[in-house]
């Protein structure tokens, strides 16, 4: 099945306070975007369409100009906006649209490929996600402090992978909608009635962690160097 993946790179990177957006921040010599889109391509995306900030195009266009099926957009004041500048721009005939965050540069191409292949069977959408290991807490109103179970949560990373029909479906259907989370929508199409399936969570990676803080940035470098001294 054709695959239509769009990296939502259109960020400041305020939490990680250097000069310029996460997007072009390098790991291991090599701006995120860039380890992003190669492991995208890896695992099966057939094109790529990369939303960055505005008045970046230059930047953002040298550093991927070498990769073949790139397009670039310029993105919106949220996530939300610039996954549907993202999805607008990408082939009208891609029959699943994977959306990445470019703040995740280290997504095995095996989990995209994983989430592809669930989308293209039985589900409507896919995306890997890892048990929750932390033991989580709940204040509540009364200033109590209540244990919450973990066993049957999971931590959602991306690619989010949806049916493309039903992904413009849902966008049409909700248009003011912001969220971190592109499943999250489906979810909420799906109790609404508006669109009709069954989501399904695959197994993520922790090589796949979410850069958001100073400190991630030495976790990435770890995870990078591990890769690279495997590979040899
Ligand atoms: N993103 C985007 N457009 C926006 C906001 C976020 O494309 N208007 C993208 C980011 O580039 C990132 C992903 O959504 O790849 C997840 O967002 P986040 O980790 O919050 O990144 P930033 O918004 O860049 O960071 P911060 O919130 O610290 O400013
Ligand atoms: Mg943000």
């Amino acid at each position: 099945m054709s695959v239509s993946a769009v990296i939502v790179a259109a960020g400041s990177g305020e939490r990680l306070g250097q000069d310029r957006p996460k997007a072009l921040v390098e790991v291991g010599g090599e701006p995120m975007v860039r380890h992003a889109a190669l492991r995208l391509l890896a695992g099966g995306a057939d094109e790529l369409v990369v939303v960055h900030p505005a008045r970046l195009s230059l930047e953002f266009a040298r550093v991927l100009d070498d990769l073949v099926g790139v397009t670039l957009v310029v993105g919106g004041a949220t996530r939300t906006g610039s996954v549907r500048a993202g999805v607008a721009a990408s082939d009208s005939d891609a029959e699943l649209i994977a959306i990445h965050d470019a703040a995740r540069p280290f997504i095995p191409s095996k989990c995209v490929r994983m989430a592809i292949a669930s989308v293209a069977g039985q589900a409507i959408a896919a995306a890997p996600a890892l048990p929750v290991a932390d033991t989580l807490k709940r204040p509540t109103p009364e200033g109590r402090i209540r244990t919450v179970d973990r066993a049957d949560l999971w931590a959602v990373q991306t690619p989010q992978v949806v049916r493309a029909d039903v992904y413009r479906a849902v966008l049409d259907w909700a248009p003011g909608e912001h969220t971190t989370d592109d499943l999250g929508l489906v979810e909420s199409a799906i109790d609404a009635g508006v669109v009709e399936g069954k989501i399904v969570l695959v197994p993520g990676d922790p090589r796949a962690l979410k850069i958001t803080y100073p400190r991630d940035l030495m976790m990435a470098e770890a995870v990078l160097a591990a890769e690279r001294a495997r590979r040899g």
